[in-house]
């Protein structure tokens, strides 16, 4: 633990909650009053600073903007019944987030730095945390290269930015998915398990695709023989099969949920086997034919858990029974928001009071 980071405060003069309109909020679209900055400059961060939400200046020629060096995390405070505020494991994404940093030749950030900065921001504008069912406080931190420079090297200086959405459910009801045989989101060697912008950006054009067919999302599929599931759009894919939860292996063509994480640690918590493997599309299929598929869902921090209503695969669709009926997925969401809102034991330690 280093001593505690000095942050330069600036406070808004007026405050936006009181208009906005939080039974209406779509997701990523409500900031809160105030972010956080800081500057990577001579080989060390300096210039913490917490202000008012507002634009940046850039120059048009900072590298990240032509060469990608940008990545970012997702991560959810809750505020407690008791009127007191925990961010879910944030400790995962700290590691995350200098593992998508080393790929993309950037600095890392201090793992109690980027505690202390998510804490001091969160702690400035928690009268923003959402109380109803389903909601929370989005923490987007992120990182993106600042050098004036047009040559393909990595920047000399970055810039550590945190964002803070209220958000409310990011899916609303079982999401209608296509496997994806044709498009890769990554591949072996690729940076897959990265956070980084260019996967997402490389991702919406198979994504806008799906959507014009009438599907919600996509389920990934390995980029050599589009055989085995990866991910499901920006979540990790997990099935109960044969009783048994079965998910991909996290290795480097996807991305180590914190969420598929908790699931895996629950459901061991509860004796339920659990299988990380390579998972074959055609085991799903058959199971969703069989019947022996009881559960499908995607796990992540904007879509918690999100039930899948249907798969689709080379154009047959499989309709999985109601989500209201599944005992997995159920009771994993229950357990995981009465953790995340204090209302259940916190076993784990996975709750980061601020
Ligand atoms: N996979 C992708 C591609 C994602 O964007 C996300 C969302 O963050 C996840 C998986 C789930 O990760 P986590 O549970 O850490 O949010
Ligand atoms: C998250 O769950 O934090 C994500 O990354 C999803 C996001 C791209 C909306």
């Amino acid at each position: 633990m280093t001593e505690t980071l000095d942050i330069k405060i600036t406070k808004s003069s007026k405050s936006r909650l009181a208009e906005t309109d939080f039974s209406n909020l779509v997701f990523g679209r409500t900031f809160t009053d105030h972010m956080l900055v800081a500057d990577y400059e001579d080989g060390e961060w300096k210039n913490f600073e917490i202000l008012p939400y507002g634009n940046i200046l850039v120059s048009p020629a900072i590298s990240s903007l032509h060469y990608g060096q940008s990545f970012f995390e997702g991560i959810k405070a809750y505020k407690h019944a008791n009127g007191k505020v925990s961010i879910f494991r944030p400790d995962k994404n700290a590691v995350r987030f200098n593992k998508s940093a080393e790929r993309l030749c950037m600095p890392t950030l201090p793992e109690d730095v980027f505690l202390q900065s998510l804490a001091a921001v969160v702690d400035i504008d928690r009268d923003w945390i959402p109380t109803a069912p389903g909601h929370s406080l989005y923490i987007r931190p992120f990182m993106f290269a600042t050098d004036q420079f047009l040559g393909v090297t990595p920047s000399q200086t970055y810039k550590y930015m945190v964002l803070l959405c209220p958000v409310g459910p990011y899916f609303t009801k079982p999401l209608r998915v296509k496997i994806e045989t044709y498009y890769t989101r990554s591949a072996e060697g690729g940076m897959g398990y990265a956070k980084s912008s260019g996967n997402y950006g490389g991702s919406m054009l198979p994504a806008r695709k799906a959507t014009e067919e009438g599907f919600d999302q996509l389920i990934w599929t390995d980029a050599k023989e589009h055989k085995y599931v990866e991910e499901m759009g920006a979540a990790n894919a997990m099935f109960v099969l044969d009783g048994k939860l079965i998910t991909p292996i996290a290795q480097d063509t996807i991305l180590d949920g914190v969420t598929r994480d908790t699931v895996i640690t629950l459901a061991r918590d509860w004796g339920f086997p659990v299988e990380e493997r390579k998972v074959a599309v055609a085991e799903i299929i058959e199971g969703a034919k069989t019947g022996k598929l009881t559960d499908a869902f995607g796990a992540g921090t904007a879509a918690t858990i999100a039930p899948v209503g249907s798969i689709n695969y080379n154009g047959e669709e499989y309709t999985l029974i109601d989500a209201k009926e599944r005992e997995f997925s159920q009771k994993v969401l229950k357990t995981l928001d009465a953790i995340r809102y204090g209302n259940a034991p916190d076993t784990h330690g996975w709750n980061y009071f601020v």
